[in-house]
């Protein structure tokens, strides 16, 4: 397995000099803000060159950024994070199991809130419910943990928050609204744009830990048989290549958002905007609890986070767990 993790001092030079955005920075003010050598600065430059980067070098101008790598390597993401804490410990690793199994085993050696670890390819992605996660290496496969203070019970509604980050991603990429279905499925015309599986350590009382692990179908032209019909990606629907690295980084700004705001202001906000992607609130849904299914009309979201339902007999529920089945949408 070979992991990847940014050199301090090249994140350093970077960030330096993509601060000013498109404008040349010179040599020297990097040297003495990153506190090495102007011949330090040119050296590791010309690493950058080797690894994708599109540097302009001007005498007496300095340097400027003119391309990015299209990648997920560390120094790559690293460079432009906007987010606070989420993703400030970045792991890319080529090729593992499940990167919400990598995550749950550094948690429990100590991994620190807001570790990201991102995969190339997943060899055992795993799903909700038992099921297996198809990752091929065009999509976006990765984990993220949080540490909030929490009691497990108030923990399941963090699956919404991630999936209001997904949505909006998805709109920002699509200038469209994708479908939120509960508990977090995101959908573009009932096909499947991502999935999102959240895991917890816990004590009885209190979260110790939660892994927030998303696959995102990005660049994905075609799926494996089993799942073709019923996946889609960004590229399928918009017909286009998309940055595996500008959408990773618009996703991680909008989870550390929403991941944020149901800490501090509690699920209200939350639910808010998850219902604004879930037109289907108000109809009849078929529910899938193991072998059987029903009809109900779904409500709305409980506080908590579950599916408010009304079944034929007029009893009101609350669903915590299960597959929806929603009708086709024009
Ligand atoms: C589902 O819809 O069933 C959830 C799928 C979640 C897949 C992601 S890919 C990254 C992370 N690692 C895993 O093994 N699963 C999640």
């Amino acid at each position: 397995m070979s992991t990847h993790r940014a050199d301090p001092k090249d994140l350093a030079i970077l960030q330096q000099l993509l601060k000013p955005q498109g404008e040349f920075v010179s040599g020297e003010a990097i040297a003495s803000e990153v506190g090495i050598s102007r011949t330090a600065v040119g050296k590791r430059v010309a690493g950058f060159r080797g690894q994708g980067w599109t540097i302009e070098a001007v005498p007496n101008r300095g340097y400027r950024v003119d391309r990015w790598p299209d990648d997920l390597q560390p120094l790559r993401v690293r460079a432009a994070l906007t987010t606070r804490r989420l993703g400030h410990e970045y792991l890319f690793v080529d090729q593992l199991d499940s990167t919400n199994s990598y995550l749950t085993r550094a948690a429990a050696e100590g991994a620190e809130d807001g570790t990201v670890v991102v995969a190339g390819k997943q060899t055992a992605g795993r799903g909700r419910l038992g099921r297996r996660w198809y990752s091929g290496k065009d999509n976006l496969c990765f984990s993220a943990l949080f540490r909030p203070q929490l009691a497990p019970s108030a923990a399941s509604t963090l699956t919404l928050a991630s999936a209001v980050a997904v949505a909006e991603t998805v709109e920002h990429y699509l200038q469209a609204q994708p479908l939120v279905k509960w508990p977090n499925d995101v959908l573009w015309r009932g096909r499947k744009l991502c999935g999102i599986l959240l895991e917890l350590g816990a004590e009885v009382e209190r979260v110790l830990y939660v892994v927030v692990g998303i696959g995102l179908n990005v660049n994905a032209r075609r799926f494996p048989a089993e799942i073709e019909g019923v996946a889609t990606s960004l590229a399928q629907v918009a017909g286009r290549r998309f940055s595996r690295a500008e959408v990773l980084l618009t996703l991680l700004e909008r989870l550390e958002h929403w991941v944020d705001r149901n800490l501090s202001e509690g699920a209200k906000p939350v639910i808010e905007r998850w219902l604004d992607f879930a037109p289907w609130i108000g109809e009849q849904v078929t529910v899938r609890q193991g072998a059987e299914q029903v009809s109900v009309k779904a409500l709305g979201l409980t506080p908590s986070g579950g599916l408010q339902i009304r079944r034929a007999d007029g009893s009101i529920g609350e669903l915590l767990a299960g597959d929806l089945l929603l009708k086709e949408r024009p």
